[in-house]
């Protein structure tokens, strides 16, 4: 949801720039620009489109200097332009501002500036902060940014460079994530570590209400009152997750990694039960998180339910239960699924439930990351660096983890033996290979994929914990391949949506739980004799009844009931990604979605 990038030292600074923006496009692509000071005048240049037309306009509009900032944007206030595209340059040229986030009281600034001349040129929020920097401004940089940022109401990560100080680039922070990066004699800004990490391994990580004064040689830090505040470095892997290799694409390469991420989740896995009592009391579990990070809190969810059934449990999407009245207490945790660490909907949902006295324990695949500060508790998934705008890889690690977690805490509960603890947790040994058995489906799914890619509709059905890798397959695929897709509950299917079944309806059924296998059966028969063609995902492929309702089988692996999930969403990730394909879609870059939703 917007990246924003900053360089100053000796260098030529819009080739780094650009470099920066191509590893930050993840977070929006709709038209990206930067901002140079040349030496005497602030030169911007902005462009609709993706980086590559930044590119383009580049080669004709060249840009100089050493110090620079740089965007790239998902719209939010105002479509995608040039003209709304950011930096933003205040009427007098002396300020270029990027903006990741929202600013609440935009409209009222934007009024009172231009009561006073002031001139604005876009439809955007982000615009009225340039101008109010320049119209506060009576001789010092700082002081007028922190008389601004005071003025604002919102989520906002800044970067500021003026004509006014040469050389220095000012980042601000307030509830999206923005961090320094320390080289010889050049430093940095990023909205992310992994745009930094092909140019340092030092960070500074921006904390809420901080504002940076970044020259090439130093680095200062205060609060919104001015007051200085210690630099508090950290070292980073310099692990680069910028080429797709021999993959055509990063979601290929994520699927392909599937089942070495699962390797190092499990590995990594440290039971958070250190302290026994304080988790003893624990009765209430919320699983909160966005799309498909909710999709794996509901399996996580369905699974310790069975389990713990005293437990009181639920799983809700992170943008509707911070407005809804659940009860928090001592006695409660809520567990924040994210893979980016920075989504705002789980973001607020974890402070909410701080500030009234629960607990909270993040599963989150970035070490560095909002959510993971913010929270008491984090287990880490592991999984590596995803980029590819659709999760795959992040998804499994965050069922194998929560998985983990369910099991780890229903033998602290006293649910489970040791014994029995330690028959699962040999079970989730062997994830890694039925993954990688489960991708030696490739080849026929990616056949059956060309054969179906103009269907116009594909039902996802499962029961019990295949409904939820329902939800997940279908969301897979209406992200990447625009095909509309819906995932029901198979019992419920007849009490209405039935009537969209006709021919030609693919329905992707999944069958996993032995114990719901006839009702399964039942439900796919009454979409088989609407008309629907069935494919099933099952490791029942003997299984006489399911053989005879489904048109086409999914063979995978067997393994234990409740991991299923794991293995058996890879099949719907692998045809998403050959559908979005014979489709010509952009693949790791579907339209209207960012990677990283920092916005509410
Ligand atoms: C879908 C997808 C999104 C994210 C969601 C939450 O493929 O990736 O639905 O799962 O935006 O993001 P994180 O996990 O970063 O909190």
């Amino acid at each position: 949801m917007c990246g924003i990038i900053g360089y100053t030292g000796k260098k030529q600074a819009t080739e780094i720039i650009i470099k920066g923006l191509k590893s930050l496009e993840y977070r929006g692509y709709d038209s990206s620009g930067i901002a140079v000071f040349d030496g005497e005048n602030i030169q911007a240049v902005k462009k609709e489109g993706r980086i590559v037309c930044l590119e383009k306009e580049l080669e004709t509009n060249p840009l100089s200097g050493n110090t620079a900032i740089g965007h790239t944007r998902w719209a939010t206030h105002g479509k995608p332009s040039d003209s709304n595209a950011h930096p933003f340059v205040s009427t007098a040229h002396k300020f270029a501002v990027v903006h990741n986030g929202i600013i609440e009281n935009y409209l009222e600034i934007k009024e009172y500036l231009q009561a006073r001349n002031i001139h604005f040129y876009s439809q955007t929020d982000s615009e009225v902060v340039a101008h109010l920097i320049e119209y506060l401004y009576i001789g010092d940089v700082k002081d007028a940014i922190l008389s601004a940022v005071r003025r604002l109401r919102g989520s906002f990560a800044l970067g500021v460079i003026s004509s006014a100080e040469p050389g220095i680039i000012f980042a601000v922070k307030k509830d999206n994530p923005l961090i320094i990066g320390k080289g010889e004699n050049e430093n940095y800004i990023s909205s992310d570590i992994t745009s930094l990490q092909k140019f340092t391994g030092s960070v500074v990580v921006l904390k809420n209400y901080q504002l940076a004064k970044v020259t090439a040689s130093d680095i200062e830090l205060c609060d919104f009152d001015g007051c200085e505040q210690s630099v508090e470095t950290v070292d980073v892997s310099r692990e680069l997750a910028d080429d797709t290799h021999d993959f055509e694409s990063f979601m290929e390469k994520e699927i392909r990694e599937i089942p070495a991420a699962l390797t190092r989740a499990l590995k990594g896995y440290v039971s958070p039960f250190g302290e026994a009592e304080y988790w003893q009391g624990i009765n209430r579990i919320y699983f909160i998180g966005c799309g498909t990070a909710l999709h794996a809190g509901m399996v996580g969810k369905r699974i310790l339910k069975k389990l713990l059934p005293e437990l009181n449990l639920f799983a809700e999407m992170a943008s509707e239960f911070r407005y809804d009245d659940f009860h928090i207490d001592e006695h409660t945790l809520t567990i924040a699924v994210s893979q980016s660490g920075e989504t705002a909907d789980t973001l607020s949902c974890i402070r909410m439930v701080k500030e009234r006295g629960g607990k909270v324990l993040c599963v989150c695949n970035v070490p560095i990351s909002s959510i993971v500060f913010e929270s008491d508790f984090a287990l880490f998934t592991n999984a590596g660096p995803e980029v590819a705008v659709a999760s795959t890889k992040a998804y499994n690690c965050q069922l194998a983890v929560l998985t983990m977690f369910a099991l780890d805490f229903a033998r602290l509960k006293g649910a489970l033996t040791k014994q029995q603890f330690e028959g699962f947790m040999a079970d989730m040994g062997h994830l890694p290979e039925k993954a990688e058995e489960t991708l030696k489906l490739n080849e026929f799914i990616s056949d059956f994929s060309s054969w179906n890619y103009t269907r116009k509709s594909v039902f996802y059905l499962g029961r019990g914990l295949d409904y939820y890798v329902a939800m997940e397959g279908s969301l897979k695929l209406k992200e990447i391949s625009y095909i509309q897709s819906e995932a029901y509950a198979a019992g419920e299917l007849k009490h209405g949506t039935l009537a969209l079944i006709e021919d030609g309806v693919l329905v992707m059924a999944l069958v996993t739980q032995r114990d719901l296998l006839d009702k399964m059966h039942s439900s796919l028969i009454e979409v088989k004799s609407r008309g629907a063609t069935i494919i099933t995902i099952t490791p029942f492929g003997d299984n006489a009844a399911i053989k005879d309702v489904s048109d086409y089988i999914i063979p995978i692996p067997n393994v234990t009931d409740i991991l299923y999930p794991v293995i058996s969403v890879i099949p719907t990730q692998l045809f998403s990604y050959y559908i979005a394909r014979a489709k010509g879609c952009d693949i790791d870059k579907p339209r209207n979605l960012a990677k990283s939703v920092t916005v509410e």
